[in-house]
């Protein structure tokens, strides 16, 4: 099987965790993509859907699919999102797309969190994939000094504005052996938005497509 095939049956399975008549929260990227197809099938079973970032509220509205404002929706059961690593605590590394601010807001309004992948997210400490850090325009080279301090090696991630209108700085050679702690310890930086670490608030449920099958790991 190739990855984008593992990609669309981890996607595949999420949507048995949907649930009837509910709006869905959405994330960003292919894996993403491929649920949102999905939920096209299944459209008139579900209220509608808060999207992640303006890439996937574009896509579900292709396909037909209410989009709902993440203030005016009370109730979120399920979200479901890609992620870049996830360790064995489920928690993540996420934000490849740069879609990790409304990602984390989305994720955190909802009730659980399926997280979609294909076998090669899974890893056994999280930092092999640079972390990307959203950041203030202005505060840029402020927060790169705190990074590198940190013991990381910062990349400005030049072109890409993210859809708050900020920069993506990605932090390499970190080994994240304390998600949580350096989750908090980033966000603590004046300047950052947000940090692509999802510990504090990890996934409840991973559905890990293999060539064998998809596994469901609950955290
Ligand atoms: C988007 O900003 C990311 O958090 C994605 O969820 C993550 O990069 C996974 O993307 P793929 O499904 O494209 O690998």
């Amino acid at each position: 099987m190739t990855q984008d095939e593992l990609k669309q049956a981890a996607a595949e399975a999420a949507l048995a965790f949907v649930v009837e008549d509910s709006i869905v929260g959405v994330g960003t990227g292919s894996t993403a993509n491929y649920f949102i197809d999905g939920l096209g099938r299944m459209k008139d079973r579900i209220r509608g859907a808060v999207a992640s970032s303006d890439a996937s509220a574009q896509r579900l509205a292709g396909h037909g699919i209410a989009l709902f404002d993440l203030n005016d929706v009370t109730e979120l059961p399920v979200y479901v999102d890609g992620a870049d690593e996830i360790d064995g605590s489920l928690a993540m590394i996420k934000g490849g797309g740069a879609a990790l601010t409304r990602e984390k807001i989305v994720a955190a309004v909802a009730g659980r969190f399926v997280c979609i992948c294909d076998a090669s997210k899974r890893v056994a400490t999280l930092g092999r994939f640079p972390l990307p850090v959203e950041v203030i325009p202005m505060a840029r080279a402020q927060v790169a000094r705190a990074l590198t301090a940190l013991g990381g090696r910062p990349v400005w991630r030049e072109g890409v504005v993210t859809d708050n209108g900020n920069l993506i700085l990605d932090v390499h050679d970190l080994s994240i052996t304390d998600p949580v702690g350096l989750e908090s310890e980033i966000n603590q930086i004046v300047g950052v938005v947000t940090n692509g670490l999802f510990a504090r608030r990890g996934a409840d449920t991973l559905l890990l497509a293999a060539p064998g099958g998809v596994q469901r790991i609950d955290a």
